[in-house]
């Protein structure tokens, strides 16, 4: 792992809890032990507790502590969201957390951590009730779902006399947390990763289609994961009512045959395909440009068969790492491991949509991945997000052993 940080720009912010008084320390740390440059925010309610000054000693820098400053400070409310490589809120508010999940931007921290979306990691500090209430507990999780970060708090004696689930993390536990969130953002740094996502409609007239029930959430997960590790990525849709990574190229396509012209114009160069749209298998063999009358309806429709978009891709960048998808019920496995000899993948996920909550306009995921030098891993059943994150993982684990 990397141990020189030199190079990394974090902004931490500060929030309005006891806790804050072993953040100094930890700036101390960040700056010196890891050699991070730290740029600080305070909330409003943290300089109740504690004034900037011995922050703006630690970090070499004035603290930010307005929104709306008399002096002239240009777009930092962006700038220090968006050019860190990691925005740490330490410690963290029952409170800031519900902003971030409820996209409040009503001062200068809240707003930073929308522009930094998932880069934003938080070492939770609060009371064991406010904690465990479900409403914090749905916050916390409807972020980490989108891929945002959390050092969970240790129980013990709590400031409030309580006792439970509350207190900050230790120290070593958050800089540890730090390192890897750092590292896991280089990851695929310098890699083009195109994701297909999405079903195809296969048009018979200028408003009738066939097409399939893929809502293009494994796809869009994907691609929001490969960003949050740095990549560029392509996101190659159909039709979806998914929001595209803002760090993502999207193009929205809608036939197989417009999704093969875009995978030939950007896939040259892909490090990485992952293959997870629903391309239709069939499309009829004459499009009306108009809608038909019904009396023009043919009563049987000739259809003929899609281009298969791995086979050709494969043709297309021979050292690209393509990871196909498979939705198979009966003797799946089988069929999905001839699937990805047949076509020249060097992954396949399985999909078994009898499984209950796999594959199809689910917003979670399980599945066997296979590799083509026979290796194999269940991916346990998870939100896409963190299924995107597993397969990933044992991807970039599995090439580096290889
Ligand atoms: C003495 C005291 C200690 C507090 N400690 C915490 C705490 O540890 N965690 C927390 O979530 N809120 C705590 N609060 C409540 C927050 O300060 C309050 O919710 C505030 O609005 C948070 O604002 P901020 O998230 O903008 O910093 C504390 C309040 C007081 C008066």
């Amino acid at each position: 792992m990397q141990t020189s940080w030199k190079n990394k720009r974090i902004t931490l912010g500060l929030t309005g809890g006891i806790a804050i008084y072993k953040s100094a320390g930890l700036l101390r740390r960040l700056v010196n032990d890891l050699g991070l440059d730290v740029s600080v925010i305070m909330t409003a309610a943290a300089q109740k507790f504690m004034t900037p000054l011995i922050f703006e000693n630690f970090s070499g820098k004035a603290v930010v502590t307005e929104m709306f400053p008399r002096a002239r400070v240009g777009t930092r409310h962006i700038d220090l969201g968006r050019d860190v490589d990691l925005v740490l809120v330490c410690p963290a508010t029952a409170n800031i957390v519900a902003k971030a999940a409820h996209g409040i931007a009503d001062d200068m921290l809240s707003t930073v951590i929308l522009t930094a979306g998932s880069k934003t990691l938080f070492a939770l500090a609060m009371n064991s009730h406010m904690y465990l209430n479900p409403i914090t507990q749905a916050n916390i999780h409807q972020l980490q779902e989108k891929g945002y970060g959390f050092i969970p708090p240790e129980s013990g004696d709590l400031a409030c006399h309580d006792t439970g689930p509350g207190r900050l993390a230790g120290e070593e536990t958050i800089l540890e947390a730090v390192r890897q969130r750092l590292s896991w953002s280089d990851r695929l740094r310098g890699k083009r990763v195109v994701v297909t996502a999405g079903p195809t409609r296969e048009y018979l007239d200028s408003v009738r289609f066939i097409s399939n029930r893929s809502s293009g959430k494994m796809g869009y997960a994907i691609a929001a994961e490969a960003c949050q590790q740095g990549a560029e990525v392509i996101l190659i849709s159909g039709p979806s009512h998914e929001s595209a990574p803002p760090d993502s190229q999207l193009l929205v396509v809608e036939s197989a045959l417009e999704m093969r012209q875009a995978l030939i114009e950007h896939g040259k160069k892909a490090d990485y395909l992952f293959m997870t749209a629903a391309v239709e298998d069939i499309r009829p063999v004459k499009q009306a440009p108009t809608k038909l009358k019904k009396d023009e309806l043919p009563d049987s429709l000739a259809i003929t068969r899609s281009p298969d978009l791995v086979s050709e891709f494969r043709k297309l960048n021979t050292t690209c790492c393509i990871v196909a998808f498979s939705v198979e019920v009966e003797d799946g496995k089988r069929r999905s491991l001839h699937k990805m000899q047949t076509k020249g993948a060097d992954y396949i996920v399985w999909n078994n949509p009898a499984e209950p909550g796999s594959a199809f306009a689910t917003d979670t995921n399980a599945g066997l991945l296979m590799a083509a030098d026979g290796q194999e891993w269940r991916l346990p059943l998870a939100s896409k997000r963190r299924f995107a994150a597993e397969l990933i993982e044992q991807i970039l684990t599995h090439r580096r052993g290889a």
